[in-house]
């Protein structure tokens, strides 16, 4: 079947497998290498990405569920090759070690930011509860994000 969809401010109407999961269209067919595949199982959070501005994950669910969404990945929060304002903030926190989870951390960040420009400590971390980090970002995640709030930044723009 056509896939019509928007990704990173982009139509784009493909053929596709309707039950390929949306991480390995997005990866294998448009080359979008951000998103990670880490469990699979839609519990560590690596291969999120923003669907009508909402986080999900798509290691499990098909690109067919999201025929007409306006998709955004690690890739579409940078304008022309410049980080955004949360992706500057975790670079300058070092919040993370061997970088796996961080896109998938990252976009979920963008999207409370969006619905939520002044988050405390329990929204961030409810927000992130199902991102895991083998290496233990975590407190220098909460920091990054700490100072985007103090500085008033809504979805890293
Ligand atoms: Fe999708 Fe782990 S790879 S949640």
């Amino acid at each position: 079947m056509k896939v019509s969809f928007r990704v990173n401010g982009e139509s784009r109407e493909i053929e596709s497998d309707p039950a390929t999961p949306l991480l390995f269209f997005l990866r294998n067919t448009l080359g979008l290498k951000g998103a990670k595949l880490g469990c699979g199982a839609e519990q560590c959070g690596a291969c999120a990405v923003i669907a009508d501005g909402e986080p999900v994950l798509t290691c499990v669910r098909a690109v067919s569920e999201f025929s007409g969404s306006d998709i955004v990945t690690i890739e579409g929060l940078a304008t022309n090759g410049n980080m955004n304002a949360i992706q500057k903030a975790f670079i300058t926190e070092n919040a993370a070690q061997c970088g796996y989870c961080t896109p998938g951390i990252v976009v979920a960040t963008s999207a409370l930011l969006r619905r939520n420009k002044t988050p405390n400590t329990k929204e961030i971390c409810d927000a992130l509860e199902g991102h895991l980090c083998r290496c233990g970002s975590h407190s220098r995640v909460l920091k990054a994000i700490g100072s985007l709030v103090r500085e008033g930044v809504a979805d890293g723009a």
